[in-house]
């Protein structure tokens, strides 16, 4: 993905018959879930699943940006997956590795089609080759907003929620916050997603029903569609369906 990344004219979108919608998510988030039953199906290694899966985040990535969705979270690895095999991380890892570096070439090209690379979860524990990659294509691409595009790595919600209680607690010793004035939007702004709007849609593909620590406190409101459809195998029409079902959804935020 990168090299593709906008939002579409009317009549590109014509010819990649992309149907409009009444509503569109503003922020959709994806757990890309099923490369190893994928793998497994076909009695290949995990890793194998792990390479069509990132084929497909590339995939998913453009076409969501074509429909015309602003802001997208794919979740990658979470703080709970390092509990895998070695070999199973470091592949893992390897896909990442290989993926910024083409996120790197492509930076000039991205920069001017205005795509933000912003990237959710502690730094800690990834190799520090990545980490300067993170950090390199982070910074130089903070200034873009036309499609933001998060990659969570190493990302658990309850983790982030501790590291902002823990930011809170420091202003507080410090005299530079008071109590009274811990509201929402005070945790809101320590977490990674700070300044973005909360996920409408969250998709979560090979049947399991759970966020699995994805996006915990952005989620309080997101609508959920969840697809028995394995990540490796999932398509552009699966996506244009979870759009489709999120436009019929009637999202009340506790109203009536
Ligand atoms: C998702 O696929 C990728 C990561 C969690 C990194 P899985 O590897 O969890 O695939 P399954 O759930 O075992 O099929
Ligand atoms: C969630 O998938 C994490 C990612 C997709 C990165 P898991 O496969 O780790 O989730 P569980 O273990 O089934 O809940
Ligand atoms: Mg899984």
């Amino acid at each position: 993905m990168g090299s593709n990344l906008l939002p579409i004219n009317a009549l590109e979108r014509n010819m990649k018959n992309i149907p409009e919608f009444s509503v569109l998510p503003k922020h959709v988030g994806i757990i890309m879930d099923g490369n190893g039953r994928w793998a497994k199906q076909r009695n290949l290694p995990r890793y194998k699943g792990h390479i069509e899966g990132a084929k497909t985040f590339r995939k998913i990535g453009e076409f969501a940006a074509d429909v015309g969705v602003k802001c997208l979270t794919f979740y990658a690895f979470s703080t709970e997956n390092w509990k895998r095999p070695q070999e199973e991380i470091d592949a893992i890892m390897a896909l990442f590795r290989d993926y910024l570096i083409e996120a790197e070439e492509r930076s000039a090209e991205n920069e001017e089609k205005g795509i933000q690379l912003r990237f959710l979860g502690d730094r800690k524990g990834i190799p520090e080759d990545i980490v300067a990659m993170m950090n390199h294509i982070e910074s130089m691409s903070s200034d873009k907003s036309k499609v933001v595009l998060n990659i969570a790595v190493n990302y658990g919600g309850r983790h982030e929620i501790a590291n902002a209680v823990r930011k809170i607690a420091e202003k507080v010793r410090n005299g530079e916050m008071d109590i009274c004035d811990i509201d929402e939007d005070t945790i809101s702004d320590l977490l990674y997603t700070k300044g973005l709007p909360d996920p409408d849609l969250i998709i979560r593909p090979s049947g399991e029903c759970r966020l699995s620590n994805f996006l915990t406190y952005q989620s309080a409101y997101s609508e959920l569609w969840f697809s028995d459809v394995l990540w490796p195998d999932f398509t552009e029409d699966d996506f244009l369906e979870a759009l489709r079902e999120f436009e019929k959804r009637n999202r009340r935020f506790g109203g009536v």
